[in-house]
């Protein structure tokens, strides 16, 4: 178990179904577009490792199944990482032709203004009947053409270089035809880049009010890699000068529709993060806020109307804070690899605890087994200690020194805590308690030493 308090209160908020919030007015905008889905956004959030992972062809060895990166209740459950972890079961259930799912889901991460260990997804899937199309003595590639017709047509300037598919980047699955999947993709792509275009065109007039040098939208295809769909591809769209990514979606993997009992059925699945597309169409600054109680917020989003830029009520200052500290070394018995584990990016597979002694325990917690079991430091510790002692009160939390003292190899990090609220100014005292009482926690935490 290494889920905090703090984390487990967020589960009852439910920010994707309270009325008016910007996310709830995100996720209906975004269902507005995909009419005859069927909508689920009522999912529980603890789920099992099978669902998360395994279902979709996470390997063993997925830095996402890391102690480090996923809330754990037990061995075998988790807090979502992903809504994605509920794609076997709606499979299973076969409602319905298309569906979208919106829930909160949990990472620990960076602490920073667009990171929060809690956040929201919308994931949506449409797949085709390969026996019902048989049946009917149709194609099943004509059949998804003709839906394709379906879906309202537009004039934004797509870039889409690359092939549908690839045999090495991006492949055909083994049991689908080029056909299908060139089907299959005109779908996908239309349907997302619909939904897209009609979010990006609400937050252009929203803030082309303000902006004269409003520029005309592009949106672009880019290959990309999920474990569970291939071909894969993301979704970028050009937002004040700069290329931003806004979903992941493919062709589902068959595996998955296999074990989910609904073998003839072939499609597509998408997933994105509501905070990413709420705070471009609101321009709100910080993911913090989508927290807030503070009716400075929340009374500037109404489901009736068009969508009106966020007037920030005034920015309090900052408050910079630096903590230093000297990781412990490693004493291998083997003499073998020194000292404690650096900071991984999150990207590289850190050093398996799985494998470590005392390993049921959490990394953060010195593991319960006498030497030579070595507390491994992984930055989200940091992180999530922040979140932990400081709450919303910590706006961003960053390296800013890295050192190997040349003689004993010992490693010394510092880290810079800015302090700020978004609803008014912190004392002095009030910062110089909270910073103490981080400087404690790491310490008791993470077995580091101050400097
Ligand atoms: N679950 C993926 C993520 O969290 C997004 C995704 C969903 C990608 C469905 C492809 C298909 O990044």
């Amino acid at each position: 178990m290494n889920a905090p308090a703090s984390i487990l209160d967020a589960i009852p908020r439910r920010l994707h179904l309270q009325p008016d919030h910007p996310l709830l007015i995100t996720r209906k905008l975004i269902e507005s577009r995909f009419p005859g889905y069927k909508t689920h956004n009522n999912l529980f959030p603890i789920v099992s490792t099978a669902q998360n992972f395994d279902a979709l062809g996470f390997p063993a060895d997925h830095v996402g199944r890391n102690r480090t990166d996923t809330y754990y209740i037990n061995k075998e459950t988790v807090l979502r990482t992903h809504t994605s972890a509920h794609q076997a079961d709606t499979f299973r259930a076969n409602e319905s032709e298309g569906y979208l799912i919106a829930a909160d889901v949990y990472r620990r991460d960076a602490v920073d203004r667009s990171h929060y260990p809690v956040f929201h997804q919308m994931e949506g899937a449409r797949t085709w009947d390969r026996a019902q199309a048989a049946k009917e003595g149709k194609s099943l590639a004509d059949i998804i053409w003709a839906d394709v017709e379906k879906i309202p047509k537009h004039d934004v300037v797509v870039e889409d270089p690359n092939p549908t598919i690839h045999p090495e980047r991006n492949p055909l699955q083994a049991t689908h035809s080029a056909d299908e999947v060139e089907a299959i993709a005109a779908h996908l792509k239309r349907s997302l880049e619909d939904m897209v275009i009609t979010i990006f065109n609400a937050a252009k007039s929203a803030t082309d009010a303000q902006n004269t040098s409003a520029e005309p939208l592009k949106i672009r295809w880019v290959e990309a890699y999920f474990p569970f769909t291939s071909p894969s591809w993301e979704l970028e769209v050009w937002w004040q000068g700069e290329w931003l990514e806004v979903l992941g979606s493919g062709i589902v993997s068959q595996p998955i529709l296999n074990n989910a009992s609904v073998p003839d059925r072939v499609g597509w699945a998408f997933g994105l993060g509501l905070e990413r597309i709420a705070m471009l169409l609101y321009s709100i600054p910080d993911i913090r806020l989508f927290w807030s109680k503070d009716s400075r917020f929340l009374s500037q989003f109404s489901e009736q109307g068009p969508i009106k830029t966020f007037v920030p009520f005034s920015k309090f200052p900052a408050c910079f804070k630096d903590v230093s500290f000297w990781l412990q070394a490693r004493k291998s018995p083997a003499g073998g690899a020194g000292a404690t584990a650096a900071p991984a990016p999150s990207n590289q597979p850190p050093a398996p605890t799985s494998t470590s002694p005392g390993s049921a325990s959490s990394a953060i917690v010195p593991p319960a087994a006498p030497a030579p079991a070595v507390p491994t430091f992984h930055e989200n510790d940091v992180m999530e200690i922040a979140r932990e002692v400081g709450g919303d009160l910590i706006e961003d939390v960053r390296l800013v020194d890295e050192f190997e003292h040349p003689k004993t190899g010992r490693k010394s990090l510092c880290y810079r805590i800015n302090y700020r609220s978004l609803e008014r100014t912190l004392t002095n005292e009030e910062t110089n308690e909270l910073h103490e009482k981080l400087r404690a926690v790491l310490v008791e935490r993470l077995g580091v030493e101050l400097r």
